[in-house]
């Protein structure tokens, strides 16, 4: 099974596609967790997309692709994957249709988790994410059990760089320019569902298992 999980930042993406990859046993791709590892480890990758991830923006297409196609073509991909902010732009979704229909393949699902821009901030500045192991908390729904660290690895939990209020204003506006459009998009493909994504996680996941099955 190939899903793609769509929805604003914050919406609850990697929340959701963490407990779908758990459920059905396929990986969970982020690319934004592929970026922030990255950053972490002082890679030449990492290096190129903080300039564009500190400001909200999108890092160029040419290379998220590359990193994407290199990630599904592995072994563990075999039986499909959950992607998680992957496609953000048409012309990412248009090259990842295009490898898939080469292959005599498709996605089967891109699930759209719906949250208003205004509940959106306030996720943010809640969060806390582990940089090792990709585990995210929020302060008031999902506290870690002791205060600060990871009950996954144990590392420090932080508040991301690009959580910080006037950069999540800018990532809103991205997303609404360039990849909103993809609802359209994965609509005409007929593969579009849609989520509320502003009812507590497990509720989210109820209706996301009710249409995977
Ligand atoms: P990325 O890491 O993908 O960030 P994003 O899309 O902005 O998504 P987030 O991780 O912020 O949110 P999410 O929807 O996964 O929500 P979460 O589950 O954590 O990308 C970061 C950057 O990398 C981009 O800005 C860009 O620069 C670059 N990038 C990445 N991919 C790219 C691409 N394809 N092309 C170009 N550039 C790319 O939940 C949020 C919070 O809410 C958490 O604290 C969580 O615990 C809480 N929460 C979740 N669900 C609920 C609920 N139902 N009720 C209450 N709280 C909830
Ligand atoms: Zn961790």
């Amino acid at each position: 099974m190939k899903i793609i999980m769509l929805g604003a930042p914050g919406a609850g993406k990697g929340t959701q596609a963490k407990m779908i990859a758990d459920k059905y046993g396929v990986p969970h791709i982020s690319t934004g967790d592929i970026f922030r590892a990255n950053i972490k480890n002082g890679t030449e990758l990492g290096m190129e997309a903080k300039k564009y991830m500190d400001q909200g923006l999108l890092v160029p297409d040419e290379l998220t692709v590359r990193i994407l196609l290199d990630r599904v073509a592995q072994d563990d991909c075999k039986n499909g994957y959950v992607l998680d902010g992957f496609p953000r732009t048409i012309p990412q979704a248009e090259v990842l249709d295009s490898e898939l229909t080469k292959l005599g393949d498709h996605i089967d699902y891109a699930i759209n988790v719906d949250v208003p821009d205004e509940n959106i901030v306030k996720r943010m500045s809640g969060r806390r994410a582990c940089l090792t192991c990709g585990a995210t908390y929020h302060i008031e729904h999902v506290p870690p059990k002791k205060e600060g660290i990871c009950d996954v690895c144990g590392s420090e939990l932080v508040l991301r760089d690009d959580d910080k209020p006037e950069t999540v204003k800018n990532r809103l506006n991205v997303y609404h320019e360039q990849t909103q459009p993809l609802i359209d998009f994965y609509t005409e493909k007929g593969v579009l569902k849609t989520v509320d994504g502003t009812v507590p996680m497990e509720e989210v996941f109820a209706a996301i298992t009710a249409i995977l099955g």
